[in-house]
């Protein structure tokens, strides 16, 4: 299986990527691929909700937002999505790459009872998981949007890895919380094949 992971992080090896790595590790010990897409090196331009994108579920911005990420999306069996909280929300990048993802997969209509009908563009049989992390405990908000967006898609949720106080400081690293650790390695081990 091809497990591939959007890291919402300004930080390519703050503790989203650790808990994002402990996965992988244990999923490689079960043969499956894994693959990480660092947000902050895509520069990825917002959704200016041009509508392009609605007849072809092609985003019509040249930034490869296309062929880096929505390709490896649709190769993908199990998409990892995850962010640190930043003023209890996603991460800006985070936030954008869901406008982007979203806008540019989902398929919607308004029937003449006014009624929205949707219709998500991403093959069937992909599964998520999501990770939030931060120094506190209120993660509501956090994960909400990735919640939503992944709903309307149809990729329906396996593991919801929530770890809070973490990231308050320097030490305060995940790589010391041994409960956790083995947490998402387990996941990675015991991802279905
Ligand atoms: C701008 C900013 C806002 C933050 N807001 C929150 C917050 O609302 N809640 C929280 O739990 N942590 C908050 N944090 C802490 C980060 O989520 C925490 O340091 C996290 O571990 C960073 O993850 P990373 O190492 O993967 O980058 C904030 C950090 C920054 C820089």
């Amino acid at each position: 299986m091809r497990i591939l992971a959007i890291n919402g992080s300004p930080h390519k090896n703050g503790n989203t990527v650790t808990l994002i790595n402990e996965i992988f590790r244990g999923a490689r010990t079960q043969n499956h691929q894994c693959e990480i897409v660092h947000l902050i090196d895509l520069n990825l331009d917002y959704c200016n909700w041009c509508g392009e994108c609605y007849d072809t579920g092609v985003c019509p911005i040249e930034d490869g937002f296309q062929e880096h990420v929505i390709n490896q999306i649709f190769e993908s069996d199990i998409l990892i999505v995850a962010t640190p909280s930043f003023n209890r929300s996603v991460t800006g990048y985070m936030k954008n790459w869901l406008d982007r993802f979203c806008t540019s997969q989902l398929i919607y209509k308004v029937d003449d009872q006014q009624k929205v009908k949707m219709q998500s563009r991403v093959p069937t049989g992909k599964k998520g998981i999501i990770i939030v992390q931060g120094c506190t405990n209120l993660f509501q908000e956090t994960i909400e949007p990735i919640n939503v967006v992944m709903k309307v898609l149809e990729i329906p949720i396996i593991e919801r890895v929530i770890v809070p106080h973490i990231g308050l400081t320097d030490d305060d690293t995940v790589d010391k919380k041994p409960n956790v650790i083995n947490q998402v390695l387990e996941i990675g081990q015991n991802l279905p094949s």
